[in-house]
């Protein structure tokens, strides 16, 4: 499809099968392990499919969609968001390397840094998100990777990844972004400069808090061949059924996506009002400390954002989020049901300021915003 295509139109026409006499609208979905050939002498040609862990036709289209959502030039596939990150990050490193990874990154990749990594003797320096191009004077001899998540979770700092980017590629370091948050489709870090951009789909395009997924979208060719090669050493094979699930999410990602994100700002300017909240952590809002690099880079924002409320006991922020009644308490985003946590990113050490009271994080599902609104301001009345 050509480049000016609109995303809407991509994600509603690529990874569909040709149209036939009566032939369903998208791929159906294949189950198998065991492949079948005609004749011997094709079990062990490169060019096709050999087993079922190499994939199928749902996978393949699913790898075609996210690769142009990121402008890629190829895009492979993972059990979870999780994998998606660990997959990637195993290809580039190698016992006695150094990384650099944000000190905002999302707590699973912070573990599988200082616990696995470190037992293959890959030292990790936690960066202040905010560094810029100061990430140039934290490279040693032996960095190979950088990680960046933009913004970064729960305390959503935005990172000047074109200076970081540029920093990196001048010693021939690769840069891996974790892109959950923006979809893709608020931020496209691959032209600026950054190497692999990773999703989570398991939030916006599973978009119904039922399954499990994760993609990682290359900017070269062989970053995605070893990496690809990593995978398949890894097993990293996921179901033709989540597969199928996340294509269907696709191709309704971008409305949901646009009222959630509609939401969560609205939500988050009128917070912004309240005497019961100190701060608010959405880049979208004018006085976020990074809000002119978000306008530089970003063309929108996302469904998940975070409050930093007036101090209270810590029975009564767990009182808030039990008082919510349209926020589910649990984990992750972008599903089509609002959830509430509290958390406590203090063990950062390298942000820049610590926080000043309890830190609330939303993530806005496709209620009615006056609804969510409404449920916040009785439940913050229960404990101000
Ligand atoms: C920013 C971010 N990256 C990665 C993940 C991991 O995704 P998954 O839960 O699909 O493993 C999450 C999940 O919450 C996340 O928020």
């Amino acid at each position: 499809m050509k480049n000016k295509t609109e995303l809407a139109t991509k994600f509603a026409h690529l990874g569909r099968p040709p149209a036939g006499l009566g032939t369903s609208v998208s791929h159906p979905v294949t189950r198998a392990s065991t492949l079948l050939f005609e004749k011997a002498e094709d079990l062990y040609r490169n060019d096709i499919r050999g087993y079922g862990r190499h994939g199928t036709a749902v996978h393949d289209a699913l790898a075609e969609l996210f690769t142009e959502l990121e402008g890629g030039v190829g895009a492979l596939l993972y059990p979870s968001g999780v994998a998606a990150l660990t997959g990637p990050i195993l290809s580039i490193v190698k016992p006695g390397d150094h990384i650099l990874l944000t000190d905002s990154a999302y707590g699973p990749t912070r573990s599988f840094c200082q616990t696995f990594l470190k037992r293959m003797n890959i030292e990790t320096t936690f960066y202040n998100p905010r560094v810029g191009a100061g990430i140039a004077e934290l490279i040693k001899e032996n960095t190979s990777l950088i990680l960046l998540e933009s913004p970064g979770s729960l305390t959503f700092e935005i990172q000047d990844i074109p200076a970081i980017a540029q920093a990196a590629k001048a010693r021939g370091i690769t840069t891996l972004i974790d892109n959950t948050w923006s979809a893709g489709i608020t931020l496209s870090p691959l032209p600026m400069g950054i190497n692999i951009s990773i999703h989570a789909a398991t939030k916006y395009f599973g978009g119904h808090s039922d399954v499990m997924y994760g993609a990682a979208v290359f900017a070269d060719r062989a970053r995605y061949k070893k990496a690809q090669q990593t995978a398949k050493q890894l097993g990293n094979a996921s179901s033709p059924d989540d597969a199928y699930q996340i294509l269907r999410g696709f191709r309704s990602v971008l409305p949901r996506f646009r009222q959630q994100e509609a939401t969560a700002l609205a939500l988050a300017k009128w917070l912004m009002t309240r005497d019961e909240v100190q701060q608010v952590l959405h880049p979208a809002v004018t006085d976020h400390p990074d809000h002119e690099l978000w306008k530089r880079d970003f063309t929108g924002s996302g469904c998940l954002f975070s409050v930093v409320l007036q101090p209270l006991t810590d029975a009564d922020v767990l009182k808030f989020i039990d008082n919510l009644n349209l926020f589910g308490i649990g984990y992750s985003y972008g599903g089509f049901e609002s959830l509430a946590i509290h958390c406590d990113p203090q063990l950062r050490r390298n942000c820049a300021a610590p926080l000043r009271g309890p830190l609330v994080r939303f993530a806005c599902g496709l209620e009615a915003m006056s609804d969510l609104k409404s449920d916040i301001e009785q439940s913050l009345a229960t404990v101000f």
